[in-house]
């Protein structure tokens, strides 16, 4: 029987989490225990989500709580060691980018469990959000990498993650918002909050970035009031509802007419509430994606996002946090027909809606095979690797070769990014043809690069 554990910690976890759960729990040959750090803990952020999206009550809440990031993160690292060490899991699963996640790959790395994260490779760029730190380096403690997206894995073997151990599988937040949008069509929450379909905005705020300066969060607020003939709506998160209070903007927000100020709200109230609106204003990574997945316009308030497949669709826009650019932005989203009409029949870029089938698939077979262990290199043995770029030539011999059949030839070489002949990149998967004019960037032993070089012709 296989022993997994998944930790659990933050709102969006428990959504990304719920289809994987379930799928693992109708699993006959796999043992699941569900562990939730605490980071977040009142009954609207946490225990709602465990009822509605039918997920197990954990097995351990480590009720870390709020804090810095280090008293946060280190409470739940000395609490999953613990926990690690009573249970003794095969594999342990983290999800997203949270403060939860990293605590969850370090404990595990230094116990040396294989672990598993579930949203790999997606990437900001921005080293001054939490966020990107955490999944960085969870990315980097991982034996197995769940992507969402191509894009996603190919920012991973940008930095050097071998291929084998990466699996585009969709992303779980798919799964989750087809799984549960039917039930969510029973919510009232439109009624009770006396609006009607298409007449609204939503907006949701959280990023500290955004959040935690007065200057940025009373502008992107008075950016709301002065949009007074739109009905927005606003569920306030806990972290902006006490930074509204601490710089005294909530008064403020309170009387503004067209502003309908709400608690978070639970999962499907928050699908359908999102479903139904004419359009969605948020800084958060999940919200952009979903209001992909529904088809409604979103901007986002922030100057770079990981979810760049929704910019490339031009049904989300970067607006940043001035007042002026968020007040404009809306007002030309919602006065542009052409951006009716690309709400229409967008591509699943996300997803079937079925990635924790695949996930699930893919940790059986490598518990099978035996391969869900962490491996020490070879490369002792073999002499130390070193990298190598590549230019394949015409009449090269491997001209029009299959990626996996240089690596049978080759195997101790690692291709780590192709690239064509414009310079962009391929993800080096099995069914990929190395072609003349193609640049391929490689590690592995001396000796073999140097028999990999008879065969290609030029070295960069
Ligand atoms: C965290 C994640 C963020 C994710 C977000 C979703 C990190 C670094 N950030 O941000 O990636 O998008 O969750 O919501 O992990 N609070 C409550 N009740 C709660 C939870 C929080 O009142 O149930 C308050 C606390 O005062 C806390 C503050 O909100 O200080 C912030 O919570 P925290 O967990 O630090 O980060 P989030 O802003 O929620």
């Amino acid at each position: 029987m296989l022993k997994i554990m998944i930790i659990v910690g933050a709102r969006p976890q428990f959504i990304k989490s719920a289809p994987i759960i379930r799928e693992m729990l109708a699993c006959p040959d796999i043992d699941l225990k569900v562990v939730h750090s605490g980071q977040h803990y009142a009954e609207e952020m946490s225990d709602i989500f465990f009822q509605q999206l039918n997920i197990p009550q954990p097995i351990e809440n480590l009720g870390v709580g709020s804090g810095t990031h280090a008293i946060q993160t280190a409470a739940m690292l000395e609490g999953l060691e613990k926990t690690f060490l009573k249970y003794m899991p095969d594999l342990v699963i983290v999800v997203g980018d949270t403060n939860t996640t990293l605590a969850g790959a370090l404990a595990t790395s230094k116990l040396q469990i294989p672990l598993a994260h579930v949203e790999a490779g997606l990437r900001s760029y921005d080293m001054s959000m939490p966020e990107e730190i955490n999944r960085k380096l969870t990315d980097h403690c991982s034996t197995l990498l769940f992507s969402p997206t191509l894009n996603a894995a190919i920012n991973l073997v940008n930095e050097g993650i071998p291929s084998e151990r990466i699996f585009v599988t969709g992303d779980t937040m798919v799964d989750a918002c087809y799984q549960h949008l039917f039930e969510a069509k029973d919510s009232t929450i439109l009624a009770r909050l006396k609006l009607e379909t298409k007449d609204y905005l939503l907006i949701t705020l959280h990023r500290q970035e955004n959040v935690d300066k007065k200057g940025t969060l009373k502008g992107i607020i008075e950016a709301l009031i002065e949009l007074k003939d739109l009905k927005i709506v606003f569920p306030i998160h806990p972290r902006t509802y006490l930074r509204l209070r601490e710089f005294g903007i909530l008064k403020l927000l309170r009387e503004a007419e067209n502003i309908i100020v709400e608690k978070p709200l639970e999962y499907l109230e928050f699908l359908y509430l999102m479903h139904k609106a004419k359009l969605v204003v948020t800084d958060s990574g999940g919200i952009q994606k979903e209001a992909y997945i529904l088809g409604v316009p979103c901007l986002t308030l922030r100057y770079n996002t990981e979810w760049i497949e929704t910019l490339n669709s031009g049904i989300n826009t970067l607006v940043g946090t001035e007042k002026k650019n968020i007040i404009q932005n809306v007002k030309y989203t919602l006065e542009n027909p052409a951006i009716e009409k690309k709400m229409k029949n967008l591509p699943k870029l996300f997803g079937d809606g079925k990635a924790a089938k695949r996930i699930i698939k893919i940790i059986l077979e490598k518990y099978n095979n035996e391969e869900l262990t962490i491996e020490r290199s070879n490369y002792l043995k073999e002499g130390y690797p070193v990298y190598a770029t590549y230019f394949v030539e015409k009449g090269s011999q491997l001209d029009g070769v299959f990626l996996s059949d240089v690596e049978k030839k080759l195997p101790k070489i690692k291709t780590l990014l192709l690239c064509d002949s414009s310079g962009n990149p391929i993800y080096p998967s099995d069914d990929v043809k190395v072609i003349n004019g193609y640049v391929i960037h490689t590690h592995g032993p001396k000796d073999e690069q140097q028999n990999l070089l008879k065969l290609i012709k030029k070295k960069i």
